[in-house]
């Protein structure tokens, strides 16, 4: 119902989007990652494409159908996802930035699958870049919001985070409540704004929440 009246608010923006999440190779047939199902990002894509935005979505390994009419980049690890944004941010009148990526790699994936043998091993992890943070110190005009995922603390964490990446809004959830977080169809919400002031919104549709987060970037941009 919403979708329905909801005007095309975002013709002649452009629109940079990250989902789903990275996959950091050990060998070549396993890597480290998280369980994000890019059902948020994609949401987000699909409501800003509907709203008549020209939409990039630069999406890590997930099971969902290609949104039409959106310019697709796939990639898997971290440093992939964080060369697409470089090179598609600087054409963004928006960039949301909901993608989990993973915040650490193996220094060296093994060329070939490594087998079983002692009882214990030691895989050495070097910290990825922090892409969004550096969105924030390149950014010139571009609207930014991140997500924070977090299992505490939410307010205290988030706020953290829009502060040092130069955020314009942060939307923070709990991930280990119901009805919230990784693979769910809905989410629990709260936007913390650069003003200082907080909106907490129910638990809903992935779907609405991002027509939700459009609305409020729109009302802050034009
Ligand atoms: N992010 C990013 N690059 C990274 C890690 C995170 O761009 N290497 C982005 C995510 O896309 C998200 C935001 O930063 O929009 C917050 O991610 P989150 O994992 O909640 O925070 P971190 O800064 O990684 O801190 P921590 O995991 O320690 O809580
Ligand atoms: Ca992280």
């Amino acid at each position: 119902v919403m979708a329905c009246l909801t005007p095309k608010d975002l013709t002649d923006k452009k629109i940079l989007v990250t989902a789903g999440p990275t996959r950091e190779p050990i060998d070549p047939v396993r890597f480290i990652s998280n369980p994000s199902s890019g059902k948020m990002g994609y949401a987000i894509a699909r409501a800003a494409e509907y709203r008549g935005a020209e939409v990039t979505l630069i999406a890590g390994p997930v099971s969902l159908p290609d949104p039409l009419n959106i310019n697709m980049v796939k990639v898997q690890t971290a440093d992939q996802m964080a060369d697409a944004v470089y090179e598609n941010m600087e054409k963004a009148d928006i960039i949301i930035k909901t993608a989990a990526v993973s915040d650490y790699r193996p220094r060296q994936a093994a060329p070939h699958k490594i087998k079983k043998g002692d009882e214990n091993i030691i895989m050495e992890l070097v910290k990825n870049q922090d892409i969004l943070k550096t969105i924030g110190q390149r950014k010139t005009n571009q609207f930014l919001v991140g997500f924070a995922a977090e299992t505490q603390d939410l307010r205290e964490n988030a706020l953290k985070k829009l502060e040092a990446k130069n955020l314009d809004i942060i939307a923070g959830n709990l991930v280990c409540r119901p009805g919230s977080g990784f693979g769910t169809d809905t989410n629990r919400i709260s936007l913390f704004y650069r003003d200082g002031t907080l909106e907490v919104l129910e638990q809903m549709e992935k779907d609405t929440a991002a027509h939700i987060i459009l609305d409020r970037v729109v009302e802050r941009i034009i």
